[in-house]
């Protein structure tokens, strides 16, 4: 896959790992970068790093008619980086209600899911392309302190995986994304070891380009989805020590 003179849409462009993934795709010369945010305000510094190849875009994932407007006027994307993402920190029997579950859900699947439907004939059109979906390692193996969030992306990861199957034929390279914990806003109440943002934009191009699957950045990464191999039941006894509501940031796992 070339990224050098490709058309990139990044949604939670705003986010940590997205303006890293904006700085990336700059330094690997993308021709054009639409950034998405929720909020146009939100992206006016990540504008100013490039405006004649940075173009904003007002774009909520979990609004049909805000992915649709999105696709119709960005037409001519080659790489989708579904990057938007949100975790509230619920345990699964902990919280007080489905809400939180629900808003989780909306954002990490339905909401990823809809914008691969709304793109994939974007990128038939433009010769194939590829979608980057930003998973976790947790939707391999539950955190139970956010046991809903791991459960959304859990769902993602099979949604990815029969993404790649349907578009297979029109050449559209699938990459599923699976850190473990990174240094942003999101895992702010999570404990330590966390991977630089930076870091993760970084692999992903590089695997982007090299045609990989399935991405692990980080030691972490490696470390547990290597564990998942050898004695999946291991990983998942390891995780269960983290439960709802404990005070994990600053910790070490
Ligand atoms: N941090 C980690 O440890 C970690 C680990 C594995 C995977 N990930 C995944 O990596 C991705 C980026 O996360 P991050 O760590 O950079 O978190 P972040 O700093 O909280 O950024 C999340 C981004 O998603 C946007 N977003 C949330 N809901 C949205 C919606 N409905 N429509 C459009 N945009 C929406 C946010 O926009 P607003 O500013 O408007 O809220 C923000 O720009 C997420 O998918 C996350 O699950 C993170």
């Amino acid at each position: 896959m070339q990224v050098n003179n490709s058309v990139a849409l990044v949604t939670g462009a705003n986010g940590g790992i997205g303006s890293h993934f904006v700085d990336e795709l700059l330094r690997h010369e993308a021709a054009k970068i639409y950034v998405c945010a929720r909020s146009l305000e939100k992206l006016s510094g990540l504008v100013a790093l490039d405006p004649s190849r940075i173009v904003p875009i007002a774009l909520d994932v979990t609004n049909p008619q805000s992915v649709e407007t999105a696709a119709t006027h960005c037409q001519d994307v080659t790489v989708l980086i579904n990057n938007a993402g949100t975790s509230l920190n619920q345990g699964l029997i902990a919280a007080d209600n489905l809400d939180g579950a629900r808003a989780e859900i909306e954002v990490n699947y339905f909401g990823m899911l809809s914008m691969c439907r709304a793109f994939a004939p974007v990128l038939k059109q433009n010769g194939g392309g590829a979608i980057v979906n930003m998973l976790s390692l947790l939707g391999r193996v539950n955190l139970p302190f956010s046991g809903s969030y791991s459960a959304s992306k859990a769902a993602a990861i099979s949604m990815t995986q029969g993404v790649r199957a349907e578009l297979a034929a029109q050449n559209t390279l699938v990459v599923g994304v699976m850190p473990g914990t990174v240094d942003t806003d999101l895992a702010n109440e999570w404990p330590n070891p966390k991977v630089a943002p930076a870091e993760v934009a970084k692999a992903t191009l590089q695997a982007l380009i090299d045609n990989v699957e399935d991405v692990y950045p980080g030691e972490q990464a490696k470390t547990v989805s290597a564990l998942l191999l050898s004695d999946p039941k291991a990983a998942e006894k390891y995780m269960a020590k983290f439960l709802p509501g404990m005070m994990l940031a600053g910790t070490d796992a």
